[in-house]
């Protein structure tokens, strides 16, 4: 009987890294990734946030030597949050932030790209992302969207370079187009969070903003305004609307886990950038499997982000953004 034949066929292309290399259909680059920052109202200290490691909340002048070092490893765009101390039952004070963004555009002009999120969960006393009825059973959609545009022409007056509507109300983006054009600012980027999902994995964020739906008992999630985890069908029409109404990146978020979402947008062929936010709790997961030495760090974020990347995301956020310079120059392929 003649003996069964092993051969080398796949395995050729697996044999070093320099052919690895070759073989690798894509690759990463840092300025595709997008750094969230976190600023404090009334903070004096730059504040390590616990929840999500090696970020931090920072001063109104921390912010710029932070903005500095993360341009230095290779990050030049970013998305600001606000950490509100005062907060209001109907927000209308939004010259915090916008101080904030005068401050770092006048530091750094056009090389630094800013982006700043635009919701109202970090401001309300309650925590939910739009003012409430009365009786607190409801978020309600129009006075929302008329806050939010509202809010928008500020940061725009400030200087942002895009507003990223994290709220999930209906017609902002519309409102929030018409409203920036109508004051001059039609050149202010509109990256919506179309797709997002009402999910456990925003966990250690709200912990940093403070910014948990509390307090108000029949309304104790975000569920009547974020997308249901079992509905991917609402996403998929919330991202068609949102590019009608004139929004310039649409978003899915969170990232790993609705990859699916990624891929089906990708595939029907969007013509426009699509952004994919690794959220906190899926950051922070990584974060404490290395640091109980179970996974190694820098490879996993990149393996994360290979699979965005295939999946069909032009653009990251990322909290570990501000390494993906070095590590991408490191990858393993
Ligand atoms: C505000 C907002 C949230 C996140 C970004 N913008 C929190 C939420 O919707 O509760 C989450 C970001 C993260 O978890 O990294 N609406």
């Amino acid at each position: 009987m003649e003996s069964k034949k092993y051969s080398i066929n796949q395995r050729r292309l697996r044999m070093s890294a320099a052919v690895r290399e070759l073989a690798a259909g894509f690759t990463l680059h840092e300025r595709q990734f997008i750094q969230p920052l976190f600023i404090g109202q009334g903070a004096t200290e730059a504040t390590p946030i616990d929840s999500l490691n090696e970020s931090f909340t920072d001063t109104e002048t921390s912010i710029i030597t932070r903005i500095e070092a993360d341009m230095a490893s290779g990050i030049n765009k970013f998305l600001l949050f606000p950490v509100l101390k005062f907060k209001q039952k109907v927000p209308n004070d939004f010259e915090f932030i916008c101080k904030v963004v005068r401050a770092i555009k006048k530091r750094f002009a056009d090389s630094a790209w800013i982006a700043a999120d635009l919701c109202l969960c970090a401001y309300t006393t309650h925590g939910h992302c739009g003012i409430l009825n009365a009786e607190e059973t409801e978020v309600l959609n129009d006075p929302s969207v008329t806050t939010l545009a509202k809010y928008a022409t500020a940061l725009a007056q400030a200087g942002v370079d895009c507003v990223a509507p994290s709220d999930m109300m209906d017609g902002r983006v519309a409102a929030i187009r018409q409203a920036l054009n109508n004051s001059g600012h039609d050149k202010v980027v509109i990256m919506s969070y179309s797709a997002k999902f009402s999910s456990q994995f925003y966990g250690p964020f709200r912990d940093a903003c403070s910014s948990s739906p509390s307090n108000t008992p029949h309304l104790k999630n975000r569920k009547t305004y974020q997308a249901s985890p079992f509905n991917p069908n609402d996403v998929i029409k919330s991202t068609y609307r949102d590019i009608n109404e004139g929004a310039d990146i649409v978003m899915v978020k969170p990232a790993v886990t609705y990859m699916d979402i990624i891929s089906r947008l990708h595939q029907d062929g969007l013509d426009v950038p699509l952004a994919a936010y690794h959220v906190s709790g899926e950051y922070q997961s990584i974060e404490l499997l290395a640091q109980n030495n179970l996974i190694e760090r820098a490879q996993a974020h990149t393996e994360v982000w290979a699979s965005l990347k295939r999946a069909g995301a032009d653009i990251i956020i990322s909290y570990a953004a501000r390494h993906a310079r070095e590590w991408i120059s490191k990858i393993e392929y």
